[in-house]
């Protein structure tokens, strides 16, 4: 049996062992910016997931476009160095590629971490001034961001292609935009979050023109050895806000600005949006945005070996993310690989748990000698 999911993939300059990729997820773990233990713990494990990427979870390009106190940057020296660290150390342990999620928040910074509330914070919390497309908050009782002018235009786009150096100096085989989740990019091209009248506002095309700058950018100091992505706005899930169409003319105006792929998610613009539960919700969405030629990821809801295989096998994708079920089961692409017959890398220290151990399995070729150490 030959495996769609398990077969290489080309980004640009760099090849992928397989389709399978590891979503990027916060881990409010970070000091000023800077990686802890925690991720070298938690990266460390998911360099050895089976899947061939990597994203290393939303990292912020200013200080003050955070999310919360605890999420990760690439402002300073200091968080160039923690990082590098941190991804030295994978490198070493593991077998995946590796990505880095370059972000500003918008109007959802200066909140709680997940497990505080998630909410803005506080008075006492030491929140700060967050910066929008307009001067409307995220939902009821959120800071009300202040609508950005020409500096701040400026300086943010100078912020992502000084992060993204950051990231080309600490080696990453992939540079991922964030232009979802209601995050400063997506309230940009969303109409339920920006309301101006200038270039940025009004039509689409106006709407996507500061994302747009962000990724000519960026591209523009990213070498074509890197990957460079974003990850897009498949669905406002709001009537008459995003919807697929405005997708597929996002995905075609990256690719034009030299963008490698495109990954789609959704939702996130406002409290009230509520994102399908369903399997694979994105996946249709996918399919319409890779009708524009770019090379098309997809995440939410893919949790079993069978429907992450469908998914690119169908042409409907060309890579699979998942978040949830890689943290639940962190040799998620091992385990994919064996249900669907394929091969995966692994590391040496862990050979003795090949498909060999399982029963029915092929012996392999040369087995090793079974010593009891
Ligand atoms: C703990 C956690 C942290 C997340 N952080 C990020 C992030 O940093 N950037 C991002 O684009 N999405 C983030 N997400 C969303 C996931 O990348 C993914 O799109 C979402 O969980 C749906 O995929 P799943 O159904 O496989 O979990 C996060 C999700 C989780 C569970």
């Amino acid at each position: 049996m030959s495996s769609t999911l398990f077969s290489p993939i080309r980004l640009g300059g760099v090849e992928l062992e397989n389709r399978i990729v590891v979503a990027p997820m916060c881990q409010y773990s970070a000091v000023d910016g800077c990686a802890t233990d925690w991720h070298i713990a938690h990266l460390g494990m998911l360099a050895n997931s089976g899947a061939g990427l990597v994203v290393v979870e939303a990292t912020h390009v200013e200080r003050h476009g955070r999310i919360t106190h605890g999420c990760m940057g690439l402002y300073s020296d200091e968080n160039e160095a923690a990082l590098r660290r941190v991804i030295d150390f994978c490198r070493r342990a593991g077998t995946a590629k590796f990505g880095v999620q370059l972000a500003h928040a918008g109007r959802k910074a200066s909140s709680q971490r997940p497990w505080e509330g998630g909410a803005f914070l506080k008075p006492d919390q030491d929140p700060w001034e967050t910066i929008a497309p307009s001067g409307l908050p995220f939902g009821p009782g959120w800071h009300t961001p202040r609508p950005m002018v020409a500096e701040d235009f400026a300086r943010v786009r100078a912020a992502f292609v000084a992060a993204a150096q950051r990231a080309v100096r600490i080696g990453f085989d992939a540079i991922e935009l964030h232009m979802a989740h209601g995050y400063l990019a997506h309230s940009f091209m969303s109409p339920v979050s920006n309301r101006r009248t200038d270039q940025y506002g009004g039509s689409l095309e106006n709407r996507m023109r500061f994302p747009r700058e962000i990724a000519e950018a960026v591209r523009a100091v990213v070498p074509r050895t890197v990957a460079l992505g974003a990850r897009i706005t498949g669905s406002d899930w709001i009537e008459g806000a995003l919807a697929p169409a405005d997708a597929v003319f996002c995905a075609k105006t990256l690719k034009a600005a030299g963008l490698d792929y495109a990954d789609v998610s959704s939702g996130g613009i406002s409290p009230e949006a509520r994102n399908p539960n369903t399997p694979g919700y994105n996946v249709p969405i996918a399919e319409q945005v890779r009708s524009t030629g770019i090379a098309t990821r997809t995440v939410g809801l893919i949790m079993t070996a069978k429907h992450a295989e469908a998914i690119v096998a169908e042409g409907k994708a060309d890579m699979v993310a998942m978040a949830r079920a890689i943290l639940d089961d962190p040799h998620w692409g091992w385990h994919a690989a064996r249900a669907l017959g394929a091969d995966v890398k692994r590391p040496n220290q862990y050979l003795r748990s090949g498909p060999a151990l399982w029963p029915g399995a092929a012996a392999p070729a040369e087995a090793a000698p079974r010593v009891n150490r």
